[in-house]
């Protein structure tokens, strides 16, 4: 089953999969960068949108897009349900175009979903589209021969190398970088992930 099916699946129903309270790392990002309506936002692959809706409600103007029709129509209704506008559509990782400048650039869980032969555009992009002193956060899940590949993990899901994302950011400045190895029970069987996280800003 490809990618496409599967989370559309999953985000069909009112309840959100992913939940709706923001991940941990926003503070971060809202710290290092604080809020203003003329600092914006993109986020890469915002599934159901908590946390594209929550950074609009933190006062950024934030765009964000994902595969998924049904996480699209979901981030736009969290959004008005909350009383603040996310610019929401359909896009691939893979061949995304956009001629915006951001302040703020992030990707959560997602960029295992990037084709080998477009991970160097990808990147290109990414800082084309960072204004001077923004910052990007993206994280990615790594192998490890010691951990087993999740049992929910798709075929259309690529395990990155250790350590090989931060390649990417060479002249960045470092704001956070970190591995970690967490244990989860997606899919209804606990198992490990190895995650490589990093935060930095273009200079
Ligand atoms: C693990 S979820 C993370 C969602 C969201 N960032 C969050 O933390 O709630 C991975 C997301 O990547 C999206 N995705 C998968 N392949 C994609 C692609 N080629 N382009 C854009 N999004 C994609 C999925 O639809 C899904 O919403």
């Amino acid at each position: 089953m490809s990618i496409r099916t599967n989370y559309e699946k999953w985000y069909e129903g009112d309840d959100y999969y992913w939940g709706v309270e923001p991940g941990s790392f926003l503070d971060d990002l809202i710290r290092l960068c604080p809020p203003s309506e003329d600092k914006k936002v993109l986020d890469i692959g915002c599934g159901e949108g908590k946390d594209a809706v929550y950074m609009a409600q933190k006062g950024y103007s934030v765009t964000a897009f994902d595969l998924t029709e049904n996480g699209i129509r979901k981030t736009v209704k969290l959004a008005e349900d909350r009383g603040v506008k996310v610019t929401a559509y359909v896009d691939d990782i893979n061949t995304f175009t956009n001629d915006g400048q951001y302040d703020i650039i992030y990707s959560t869980g997602t960029v295992q979903y990037l084709f080998d032969e477009n991970k160097k555009e990808f990147f290109e992009k990414l800082e084309k589209m960072t204004k001077p002193g923004g910052i990007v956060f993206i994280n990615v899940f790594v192998e490890k021969s010691f951990l087993e590949l999740p049992p929910d993990w798709d075929i259309e899901e690529k395990m990155w190398k250790s350590g090989e994302l931060f390649t990417y950011f060479a002249d960045w400045k470092v704001e956070k970088i970190d591995e970690v190895i967490f244990e989860d029970d997606s899919g209804g069987v606990p198992h490990y992930h190895c995650m490589d996280t990093i935060i930095c800003r273009k200079m």
